[in-house]
């Protein structure tokens, strides 16, 4: 080992020992192994010091902008892959159970109830689309009762949260009936940008990467007995599937949204007043375990 290399790795053994009276194990195991990830990571790419000055006023600029509506670093875990990461590690692969995707930042605790086959849209702008699916177990077993919730961004690709007003618009949940069946009108989904007029949509812009997403709807689905699915469905054909800006989309998750035209015959009778519209449809298995 040379002295340039000896006094390095005297660096990284003062900080891992420093971690040895932590009184949590877990909080132990954690630090010892982030500070090796991260001093191999200074070390491999020769850090400069202006570098790490940059590093910190990345960091600086994200709490800046970061508050109870826009939370930098969750969008910085998104884009870096960490989020959809940390969601394969913990919704470990289950039978046929339905794929997990990102949460996003945009879903709103006590959205409305809907009845099946109601609207969730609130008239915010957009195509008029039906969503029809099941929930099962990985058995087969139809759920009755889960809890669904659904959100998406409207047709001009914001979410109502986005909005100065205090509309709620585009989310809301259901339940599913007695054969675990559920249908309700939505907005055929659209993509989006993620929010990029902060330091994480400057990365992505200096690292020659779009912040947009590939159009989808988001769902929650919950049961007792059953582990909690936060996941999306994403439309076929779509232009941005494969270069989604947070790696969420999962060839499982990608489903045919079809056209009709104006005057079509609706699945419940609707008269959408000349309006063409979609529809899609999404069956849902939960794998066993813990509602979340
Ligand atoms: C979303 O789908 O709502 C979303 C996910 C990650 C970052 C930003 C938005
Ligand atoms: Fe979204």
């Amino acid at each position: 080992m040379t002295e340039q290399s000896a006094r390095e790795q005297a660096v990284v053994d003062q900080v891992i020992a420093s971690f040895e009276h932590a009184g949590d194990a877990r909080l132990a195991e954690l630090m010892r192994a982030l500070t090796r990830h991260l001093h191999a990571f200074l070390r491999e790419v020769r850090l400069t010091e202006a570098e790490w000055r940059t590093a910190i006023d990345f960091l600086t600029e994200a709490g800046r902008i970061t508050d109870a509506k826009r939370q930098e670093f969750i969008l910085l875990s998104d884009v870096l892959g960490a989020s959809m990461q940390t969601i394969a590690i913990n919704n470990e692969a289950y039978a046929n159970a339905t794929e997990a995707t990102v949460f996003g930042p945009f879903f709103v605790e006590g959205a409305p109830e809907i009845p099946l086959g109601g609207d969730i849209s609130a008239a915010a702008a957009g195509q008029p689309c039906w969503v029809e699916g099941t929930v099962t177990g990985t058995d087969g077993h139809p759920v009755p009762g889960a809890r669904i919730e659904v959100w998406e961004a409207d047709g001009d690709g914001l979410y109502d949260v986005q909005y100065d007003d205090d509309r709620t618009a585009a989310r809301g949940h259901l339940f599913t009936d007695e054969t675990g069946g559920y249908r309700f009108w939505a907005l055929t989904p659209t993509p989006y940008p993620i929010p990029h007029d902060g330091p994480v949509g400057a990365l992505l812009a200096a690292a020659g990467r779009s912040p947009m997403r590939a159009s989808h709807l988001h769902f929650k689905v919950s049961a007792p007995g059953l582990r909690t699915l936060v996941t999306h469905i994403f439309v076929r054909g779509d232009g941005y599937l494969a270069r989604d800006a947070v790696f969420g989309v999962k060839d499982s998750l990608v489903v045919d949204f079809a056209q009709h035209p104006a005057g079509s015959a609706t699945p419940d009778g609707r008269d959408l007043a000349g309006r063409d519209w979609a529809s899609a449809r999404f069956d849902i298995v939960l794998a066993p375990g813990r509602p979340r």
